[in-house]
């Protein structure tokens, strides 16, 4: 049975069928722990991550929205956009653990939020589904047009995956296809990818079309496999050291534990919704 989550400063909705773990935090409808049976936490999460309201949750799946960073001409606050600060209201739970091992639960975002923010002036409504099963974590935004203008936006499922050391796995799927490195000079042209992408140094990398990507872990002699719909970019992050210790909500050593892999729309794949549209971007995270 799922139960209201009290570990945390935090609202939101928990459960522990058999050895697994599901949660999700109200606050940025915020996926933060899924653990099937059996396994190692498949979703990272910081030991040094804050967890209060207008703060972000350093590690799960934050829910990137209506930008990415500071948004495609640089100039928005705050990073990565306000969709992951604020109160998300929890509209429905589905919850079959007992028989089957599935959570699913369904959040808005608070739609008296919905206007005000001087950067995205637009009536919309924003709904996530976070579906937990013990084969898979499937996270899904959907984003309505409710003006009469059209609305441009960017987002991404952030995913922080926990590995044995992030030295040591390797990302596969991405041969061939092209991307942005975030860590050389912002006019820098997309380069290609070659073989499967490893981690050797400070890496921040936006994929454009991709396929499936599967990660093996051979220090957990693990693999999951990352699928979507409705993302035209795959972005690749791990702040390696520097970066890590700059960050106050990260720890110095921790980089190795960990590696965002994120289905995304950003920069020149902004999703653009007509008077009516909606978009739906989803994540699946398998095992195997
Ligand atoms: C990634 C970006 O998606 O998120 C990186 O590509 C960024 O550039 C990282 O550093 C973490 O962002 P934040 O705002 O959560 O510290």
């Amino acid at each position: 049975m799922a139960y209201e989550v009290t570990e945390h400063p935090l609202t939101g909705v928990e459960a522990r069928p058999g050895q697994s773990h599901y949660a999700i935090f109200d606050h940025g409808a915020h996926a933060w722990a899924w653990q099937p049976d059996g396994q190692r936490p498949v979703l990272w999460l910081s030991a040094h991550s804050r967890f209060a309201s207008g703060q972000a949750v350093r590690g799960g799946v934050p829910v990137i929205f209506p930008w990415f960073g500071t948004g495609p001409a640089g100039d928005r606050q705050p990073a990565h956009g306000f969709g992951r600060l604020q109160a998300w209201n929890r509209r429905h739970v589905a919850d079959t653990t007992d028989t089957d091992g599935r959570l699913v639960v369904e959040l808005e975002l608070d739609p008296t939020m919905t206007g005000e923010q001087p950067d995205f002036p637009f009536s919309y409504s924003a709904g996530l589904q976070a579906t937990f099963t013990p084969q898979y974590l499937q996270v899904a935004l959907e984003v309505r047009n409710t003006d009469t203008t059209d609305v441009t936006f960017e987002a991404a499922l952030h995913t922080y995956l926990a590995v044995s050391d992030v030295r040591q796995v390797s990302l596969h799927g991405l041969d061939g296809v092209h991307y942005l490195d975030r860590t050389a000079t912002a006019t820098a042209l997309p380069v290609v990818q070659r073989g499967p992408v490893t981690i050797t140094a400070e890496t921040d990398r936006i994929y454009q079309e991709h396929p499936a990507v599967t990660l093996h872990d051979p220090g957990w002699t693990r693999s999951l496999t990352i699928s979507d719909e409705g993302a035209a970019n795959l972005v690749v992050w791990n702040p390696w050291v520097a970066k890590a210790a700059a960050m106050a909500d990260f720890g110095d050593d921790e980089w190795t534990g960990m590696i965002c892999v994120e289905s995304a729309n950003v920069l020149d794949h902004a999703i653009t919704l007509e008077p009516g549209e909606s978009h739906r971007l989803s994540q699946r995270v398998t095992l195997g």
